[in-house]
């Protein structure tokens, strides 16, 4: 793995991940871990993500500025990817894309690892912006007005409904169809839909990826987004939910978000609790700890419990 670490860097790059795709002892591929095994050549056939150093480097210091230190830096899509995914579906082949604020990331796991990342400066803001231009609202209404009544496949809502939409002047507001909204949305959701399928042409044949696609991140809960995608992209699309979620909706800090009389929407989580369990997962922390059950994030969050309220007692 060290070795394979050796390649060419611009200055202003730096190595985030080197993830091993499969091992080959003496020629022979597909081993997904060579410990134990004899032989006289060992060959790695790795994925490297790499990033913007000045990125990496503005991200960490926000997270020093918290009060929090920084111990490894995980790709959004590869933490969603342990909230989300199943194994079978990364054995079998699967694409994940998490569609948030201002990108779009995708993740292609075949035969239990990535083969494939890119990261697409397309997401929900632009979708917002672009209502807000449309309709000539300011953004944060737009923002509302896209999670109340916002629908990505136009043909899906009534020709005779309308909505109020405050205009960008002032207290004043108008009557627009649902119709014009959708078809303002439309387009945009398109647009990130067939990015991705340009993204997957370059990976390879349909049949390498049989489990389909999975959306999630905030603006994969868009009314119509997961069918607008399955004809876009011609593959099968599930919503991809995280577990483990008791607790979290209390933290949700834009009542915007949360639809009236709806449940928690869980596909922002995917990044926050895939982090916690792939912390869980790979880091050194866990070492000491063997793992045995499903219930380890349950387990952790106990744990952070009983430190919290440990604090209480030094106040
Ligand atoms: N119910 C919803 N319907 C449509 N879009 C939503 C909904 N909830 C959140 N979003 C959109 O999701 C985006 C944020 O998603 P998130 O996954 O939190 O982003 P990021 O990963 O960039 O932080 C925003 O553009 C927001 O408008
Ligand atoms: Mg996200």
């Amino acid at each position: 793995m060290d070795a394979a670490k050796i390649i060419p860097l611009s200055a202003e790059e730096e190595m985030i991940h080197v993830l091993a795709r499969e091992f080959i002892v003496d020629g022979c591929a597909g081993i997904k871990d060579p410990l134990g095994m004899s032989g006289v050549r060992l060959e790695v056939e790795t994925h490297i993500i790499t990033g913007s150093s000045t990125s990496i480097q503005n991200l960490v210091k926000s997270v020093l500025r918290a009060g929090l230190t920084v111990d490894e830096i995980v790709l959004e899509p590869l933490a969603s990817s342990e909230a989300v995914l199943t194994a079978d579906e990364k054995e079998l082949g699967v694409v994940l894309v998490d569609i948030g604020g201002g990108t779009t990331d995708i993740v292609v796991f075949h035969e239990g690892s990535i083969c494939y990342s890119a990261v697409l400066p397309v997401g929900g803001n632009h979708v917002s912006n672009d209502i807000a231009v449309g309709l000539r609202t300011p953004i944060a209404e737009a923002e509302k007005i896209k999670i109340k009544h916002g629908c990505a496949l136009s043909r899906l809502v009534d020709d005779d409904e309308y909505i109020e939409v405050a205009l960008a002047s002032g207290k004043e507001s108008k009557k627009v169809s649902l119709k014009s909204l959708c078809e303002v949305i439309e387009p945009r959701m398109q647009e990130i839909f067939t990015l991705v399928k340009r993204e997957l042409d370059r990976v390879g044949p349909r049949d390498l990826t049989p489990a389909g696609v999975v959306i999630t991140g905030g603006a994969s809960l868009l009314t119509g987004a997961a069918q607008l995608a399955a004809e876009i992209l011609e593959l099968p699309v599930r919503l991809g939910e995280p577990g483990y979620l008791n607790g979290l909706s209390d933290v949700i800090d834009n009542p915007v978000y949360i639809k009236k009389d709806d449940t928690v929407p869980k596909a922002i989580f995917s990044t926050a609790v895939g982090l916690v369990e792939y912390g869980v997962r790979y880091h050194k922390f866990t070492s000491k700890k063997k793992v045995i059950n499903n219930d380890v994030v349950g387990n952790f969050y106990n744990r952070l419990k009983k430190i919290f309220s440990g604090f209480n007692e030094w106040f």
